[in-house]
């Protein structure tokens, strides 16, 4: 399929790159797509950056079939424009659509998209130190119809955006709140999906934590409401006498790129990493013991954020002194480093854009 590009006639002034934050600035072009049941995926477009105009009857507006992803593209000190596993991404995209009934996507002709929106508003991706250009690929179903059914007809577009840090503490630890009232997932349900709703789900407790002073809650499990499962938007690790735990996969977390480059990267470094049931009784048990080292969340939107409270309950545990460890700087440094194309990506990670 041929990508056709219409470009603006009206670009936009970009922001100041010292002003950035998170998802709050758009580039002047959208990559779109649509699906029906007689063509499939067709009419791919790059077009310049506007409101899409849909049906109040859309599927999407009562029922949430969507999916989403995240990723970033970076600006190397030699100029190249870079992903980090762009195919990961879109491999879990369409395990992302199995689960809410959208159609597959062709992942070959995804990554040109994205690669071919990014060429057409390069000069948007930030050149500063720790800055880079967020994508946003996501798919919404377009039906005007309110039975609950999956769409026959959808819409995929891919925004960018040029974002600093995810949170304004930047690398600087975060206070977390450990909830225990609400639940974000079970097994069996979307957790492991990137779809809207498990975030809508998740925003009264979120909500409750930043008016107790926290920046995240961490998730226990639906069920037991004891093992951990995620933080916020992120994955989460512990480094407990020296082993970095993270939650397994059970169908309840998301499988995060971060979380899978760090457990090889840590790997790589030496360091034992589990991923394992572990309960927030023995995150207590082990700082009361003096072991709990480390801890902190991984996504790309965050990339590495450390923690450098917890309360569970009520207690507060503050976790090396409320400043970032030595094996969180070295993975950040790291992770980072290849990201960002300053040092030699050994694993094969990052995909030039050409
Ligand atoms: C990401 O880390 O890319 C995310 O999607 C998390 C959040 C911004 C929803």
């Amino acid at each position: 399929m041929n990508i056709t590009i219409t470009r603006t006639t009206t670009p936009k002034v970009k922001p100041d790159q010292n002003k950035l934050g998170f998802g709050k600035h758009f580039t002047d072009h959208m990559f779109l797509m649509d699906y029906n049941k007689e063509q499939g995926w067709h009419d791919p477009r790059i077009v310049p950056f506007a409101d899409i105009s849909l049906s109040p009857a859309c599927a999407v507006f009562h029922y949430a079939q969507e999916m989403f992803e995240g990723m970033k593209a970076y600006k190397s000190p030699d100029g190249r424009n870079l992903l980090f596993r762009p195919m990961k991404n879109i491999e879990r995209m369409n395990n992302t659509n199995e689960r809410l009934c959208i159609p597959q996507v062709d992942p070959e002709f995804t990554l040109k998209a994205i690669k071919e929106l990014i060429k057409v508003d390069e000069d948007w991706i930030p050149v500063d130190d720790g800055k880079s250009l967020y994508i946003r690929p996501f798919i919404i179903a377009t039906d005007p119809f309110l039975g609950v059914h999956p769409s026959a007809s959808y819409l995929f577009c891919i925004i960018l955006s040029p974002v600093g840090a995810y949170y304004a503490e930047g690398i600087n630890p975060v206070k977390i709140y450990v909830e225990d009232e609400y639940v974000r997932a079970v097994k069996g349900g979307t957790g492991f999906a990137k779809t809207g709703g498990n975030y809508a789900a998740s925003l009264r407790a979120q909500e409750k934590a930043e008016k107790l002073g926290y920046t995240q809650v961490l998730w226990l499990d639906g069920i037991h409401h004891e093992y951990i499962d995620e933080v916020g938007a992120m994955n989460v690790f512990f480094l407990i006498d020296g082993e970095l735990i993270t939650p397994q996969l059970e169908g309840n977390i998301l499988p995060g790129v971060t979380r899978d480059s760090v457990i090889n990267l840590a790997r790589s470094m030496g360091v034992k990493v589990s991923e394992r049931r572990l309960s927030i009784k023995e995150v207590v048990a082990a700082a009361e013991a003096g072991k709990l080292e480390e801890a902190f969340g991984s996504g790309t939107a965050a990339v590495i954020s450390p923690m450098g409270e917890l309360n569970v309950e009520g207690k507060k545990i503050i976790i090396n002194e409320g400043k970032i460890g030595a094996l969180s700087q070295k993975l950040y440094d790291t992770l980072t480093g290849i990201q960002w194309g300053k040092i030699k990506d050994e694993f094969g990670w990052s995909v030039e854009i050409d």
